[in-house]
């Protein structure tokens, strides 16, 4: 039997592009998928949950192992990231908004799932960084707060990965180019540019990120720990 088959994984952002295809490719699987989201999510049993309030998180991953008896696996997805802003004119609002779902969402959902996966048969967790965490040359649109919040989760997930991974709760993070998802609409008018920037020619698929995801948390990565997995079309090549 595959590790997939009756894992019961929770998914951050599910609602989204990336979260929702996630789920869905987890529950092609076998996995029993929780769907946690501000919203509800049409992938997995729905969870409202905000990922940057900590009662909320615990709540939300209290649920899935009340109903699911136990939690094998996470995948932080949830992000956001700001608009068009020069950093010179960013309100401290709005970084701290940026970061409060990117870095403390992360860490949160990471924190209160580990918790569980710690005091029971381990578990594994794949976090959702960004090629613009490292790949900022280049970048014709300003998102200062989005690329350091993405920078500090993949610092973070090396250092989960480190403290957890003895203990049996192994974390990785995927880092993905662009992506077709609502996360991009308000910037239509760089997409041209973004698809010309990448080897490939265009943005990649959610379905083939959360393949990667879904990948990353299965028995034939097993020798995958702290790693992170950039899926860019070669964007970071040029
Ligand atoms: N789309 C891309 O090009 C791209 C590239 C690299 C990384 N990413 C990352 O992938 C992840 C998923 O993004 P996506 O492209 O699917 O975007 P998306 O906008 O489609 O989905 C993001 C989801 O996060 C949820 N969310 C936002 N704030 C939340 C909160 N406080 N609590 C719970 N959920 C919250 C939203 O409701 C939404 O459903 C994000 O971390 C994003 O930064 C996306």
């Amino acid at each position: 039997m595959s590790w997939y088959q009756g894992a019961r994984i929770a998914v951050t952002g599910a609602a989204g592009g990336i979260g929702r295809a996630t789920c869905a490719h987890l529950a092609g699987l076998g996995a029993e998928v929780y769907a946690l989201d501000l919203t509800e999510s049409p992938a997995g049993r729905s969870i409202l949950c905000d990922v940057t309030d900590e009662d909320s998180v615990a709540a939300a991953i209290a649920r899935v192992v009340t109903e699911g008896g136990r939690i094998d696996g996470l995948v932080a997805a949830a992000g956001v990231v700001e608009d068009d802003v020069p950093a010179e004119r960013m309100s401290a609002a709005e970084f701290d908004r940026v970061l409060g779902v990117n870095l403390r969402g992360t860490f949160l959902s990471c924190a209160a799932a580990a918790r569980r996966m710690l005091d029971g048969t381990g578990g594994r967790i794949v976090t959702v960084s960004s090629m613009s965490g490292t790949h900022i040359v280049n970048h014709p649109q300003k998102q200062s707060a989005y690329n350091a919040s993405k920078a500090a989760v993949s610092a973070l997930t090396r250092s989960l990965a480190v403290e957890w991974g003895p203990r049996g709760v192994r974390v990785n993070s995927i880092a993905p180019g662009y992506v077709a998802t609502a996360l991009n609409d308000l910037k239509q008018h760089l997409h041209a540019g973004w698809k010309e920037g990448t080897v490939a020619g265009r943005f990649a698929e959610p379905e083939e990120i959360a393949a990667a995801i879904a990948w990353l948390l299965g028995d034939e990565a097993a020798y995958c720990v702290g790693t992170e997995l950039l899926m860019d079309g070669g964007f970071a090549l040029r």
